[in-house]
């Protein structure tokens, strides 16, 4: 499996955010899937998050605009979840579970290594923008711990050495 990197849009260029017709018409259609826009928020986020990269405070607005709800509405659902990345992100996040099937079966040691090999740690990124950490919480994944997950893919039974390899795979991957 090859995972995909993030771009993450300029923060400039989301200062103000208008959906252009692409996002709109993708926007309407999610809409239908639900009784009321309010129901439809995680999946227009996750649609935004997609398309720039990262939830930006323009963005919250184009959405809370769009879906006729406070900013700060938007604003308290963006930053309860993790998945949500609220400064723009390095091109691969990885997201390492920490939670007790993870922790007992190596995620601590997985942490050391990642720490060890890219100089960084939980809430860090490398200097390069290639890489960046978060500690999570349980991914669902507990019977193939522990689990890192890069953006938007699993990597399950993970130890040091498959670690690496990963880490060299996504380190060389192209735009
Ligand atoms: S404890 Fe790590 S996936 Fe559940």
């Amino acid at each position: 499996m090859s995972t995909a990197p993030i771009h993450a849009a300029n923060p400039e260029e989301l200062r103000e955010v208008r959906f252009d017709a692409a996002m709109e018409s993708q926007i309407a259609e999610l809409l239908t899937h639900y009784p009321i826009p309010r129901a439809a928020l995680l999946p227009v986020l996750w649609l935004c998050q997609k398309r720039y990269g990262w939830i930006a405070p323009g963005v919250m607005e184009a959405v809370a605009a769009r879906l006729g709800l406070s900013p700060a509405y938007v604003q308290g659902v963006v930053t309860f979840y993790t998945m949500f990345h609220t400064t723009p992100p390095a091109r691969f996040v990885l997201q390492v579970c920490t939670t007790l099937s993870c922790a007992v079966c190596g995620a601590g040691e997985l942490l050391a290594h990642l720490r060890k090999r890219l100089g960084i740690g939980p809430g860090e990124r490398t200097p390069d923008g290639t890489f960046q950490i978060v500690g999570v919480q349980c991914l669902g994944a507990c019977g193939s711990a522990p689990v890192v997950q890069v953006n938007d893919d699993y990597y399950e039974n993970l130890d040091p050495a498959k670690l690496d390899a990963l880490l060299d795979e996504l380190a060389a991957a192209k735009e």
